[in-house]
C-alpha cells in the first residue's frame, strides 16, 4: 500500500517542487483540472499590471510601435515554437483555437484542389467537427468529410484524401494518438495533416518537424496557463508557407496594413494567418505564463506527468478495486497529462469531490475527469484526492439530489 509519507518523499525530491509558489492557489485546494483552465501565476498577473498600467495606461497608441504590440503574434509565435518542436517563424499566435482550424484546415483544401475527403475522427472534439464540417461546405467544390472510428482511419486513407485532422491527445479518455506515424500514413497517402494540440502543449514534448507536420495548432488556457480565453497557435511548417492562403484574411495579415491598399495582399510567412487586432491583454497573459516555464523544461514536466497519472491510477486500484474502470491507457506513449475514469455517476461524484475542494470536471455521458500538472502538483496531493474520492463513493455522496441538475460549465 502507498502511505501519504511515500507521497511526502516523492515531493522532497521532486525537482519541480519550487514552482508551485509561482501559482496563485490556496493551499487546502487540490486542482485537477489544468487541463481545462490553467491557475494564474504571478508573473501573468505581473505582465498584465505593467500592460495595463505603463503600456496601455501611459503609452497609449503609441505602444503599436513602441512596446511593440503589432509584432507579438508572432514573436509570441517563436515563444511557443520550442513547445511543439516547431522552428523560429514557423508559429503564429492569434484568435482562439477554433478560429485557427478554420484557416487551417481551409488553407489546406485549397493545396490540394483535386481530392475531396476530409477525414476526421468520431471522438474528436466538437468543435473541431462543426469548423471542418463548416470550412468543407465553403470550399468551392463538394467535400466530404468523413467522420471515422480511429482504428478505421489507416484504412480509409485514399488517394482522394485531402487532409486528415486529428487531436492529439483525447480530450475526454486522455488517449495520445502516434503522431509520426499518423502523419507519415497521411504523406503516403499524399493527404496533409492538421494536428489539435490543445491537450498536448505543455503537456507532453511534442517534434512536429521531426514528425514532418504539415499543419497543427493549439490552446494556451490549459497546460500553458495563459488564462481563460488565452490566445491559440497556429503552426504551418515553413516550406507550405509560401503555397498556403489564409482564407480569413484581414487587414493586419496584409503585407502593409497601414498603405489601406483595396487589394488584398499577405504578408510573409505566418503573419498571414494574422487576421484582425491582436487582443493585446491576453497576449500579455500569454507571454507572462511562458515566463514560469523558464524554469523548466518538457522532458522533466513529462516525466513527473507520468510519476503522477501513474501513482493516481495505482492508488484508485489499490483503494477503490474496481468501482471505476479507467479508461485512459496504462502505456505511458499512449497517455497525455490527464486520467479519465468511467462511472456511472460521474456527475455526482465531480461535484461531491469539488465541494471537499478537489477539482476535476466530469465529460459526457460517463467520465470523470483529472488533469495532472506537473508545474504545481505534489504528489502528496494525488494522496488526498483519492482519500476524498474514497470518502465520497463510501457515502454515497454523489447520489445527493444537488447534483442532479447539470451546470452549464460541467
Ligand atoms: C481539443 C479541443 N479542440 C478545440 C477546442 C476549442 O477551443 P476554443 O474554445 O479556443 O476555440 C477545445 C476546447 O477546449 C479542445 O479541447
Amino acid at each position: 500500500m502507498i502511505s501519504r509519507d511515500d507521497c511526502a518523499a516523492l515531493d522532497q525530491s521532486d525537482e519541480l517542487r519550487g514552482m508551485r509558489s509561482q501559482f496563485v492557489l490556496d493551499d487546502d485546494l487540490i486542482y485537477l483540472d489544468g487541463n481545462s483552465l490553467g491557475p494564474l501565476s504571478q508573473s501573468v498577473r505581473a505582465r498584465v499590471h505593467d500592460v495595463i498600467d505603463q503600456q496601455w495606461a501611459r503609452g497609449l497608441v503609441r505602444s503599436w510601435n513602441d512596446a511593440g504590440w503589432m509584432a507579438a503574434p508572432t514573436v509570441l509565435g517563436d515563444r511557443v515554437a520550442p513547445f511543439i518542436g516547431a522552428r523560429d517563424g514557423e508559429v503564429v499566435v492569434a484568435d482562439t483555437l477554433t478560429f485557427l482550424l478554420a484557416k487551417l484546415v481551409g488553407a489546406a483544401l485549397d493545396l490540394r484542389p483535386d481530392r475531396h475527403v476530409i477525414i476526421t475522427d468520431e471522438a474528436n472534439f466538437h468543435s473541431d467537427l462543426y469548423i471542418i464540417e463548416a470550412m468543407a461546405k465553403r470550399a468551392g467544390r463538394p467535400v466530404e468529410v468523413k467522420v471515422l472510428a480511429r482504428a478505421d482511419i489507416p484504412g480509409a486513407l485514399s488517394n482522394d484524401v485531402a487532409l486528415v485532422e486529428l487531436t492529439h491527445v483525447d480530450f475526454r479518455t486522455g488517449e495520445m494518438l502516434d503522431l509520426h506515424e499518423l502523419t507519415s500514413l497521411a504523406h503516403d497517402a499524399g493527404a496533409l495533416i492538421l494536428w489539435d494540440f490543445a491537450h498536448s502543449v505543455g503537456a507532453v514534448p511534442l517534434d512536429v518537424t521531426g514528425a514532418n507536420v504539415d499543419f497543427a495548432a493549439g490552446c494556451s488556457y490549459k497546460y500553458l496557463n495563459a488564462g481563460p480565453g488565452g490566445p491559440a497557435f497556429a503552426y504551418i511548417r515553413r516550406d507550405l508557407q509560401p503555397l498556403v492562403t489564409n482564407p480569413l484574411p484581414g487587414w493586419l495579415g496584409h503585407a502593409r496594413p497601414f498603405d489601406f491598399e483595396l487589394e488584398y495582399e499577405p504578408a510573409s510567412g505566418m503573419r498571414a494567418f494574422v487576421t484582425s487586432s491582436p487582443s493585446i491583454l491576453a497576449l500579455a497573459a500569454l507571454e507572462g505564463s511562458l515566463d514560469t516555464w523558464q524554469a523548466t523544461t518538457m522532458p522533466a514536466v513529462r516525466k513527473k506527468s507520468l510519476a503522477l497519472t501513474d501513482l493516481f491510477i495505482e492508488l484508485v486500484e489499490q483503494r477503490l478495486g474496481d468501482t471505476f474502470d479507467v479508461v485512459t491507457p496504462r502505456e505511458h506513449h499512449r497517455r497525455g497529462s490527464q486520467v479519465a475514469l468511467r462511472h456511472q455517476h460521474s456527475y455526482g461524484i465531480i461535484q461531491a469531490l469539488i465541494e471537499r475542494n478537489v477539482i476535476g470536471d466530469f465529460r459526457d455521458p460517463d467520465i470523470c475527469r483529472f488533469g495532472f500538472t506537473p508545474l504545481y502538483l505534489r504528489f502528496v496531493d494525488v494522496f488526498d484526492a483519492v482519500e476524498q474520492l474514497v470518502a465520497v463513493m463510501a457515502g454515497d455522496e454523489y447520489l445527493d439530489e444537488r447534483f442532479a441538475m447539470r451546470s452549464l460549465v460541467t
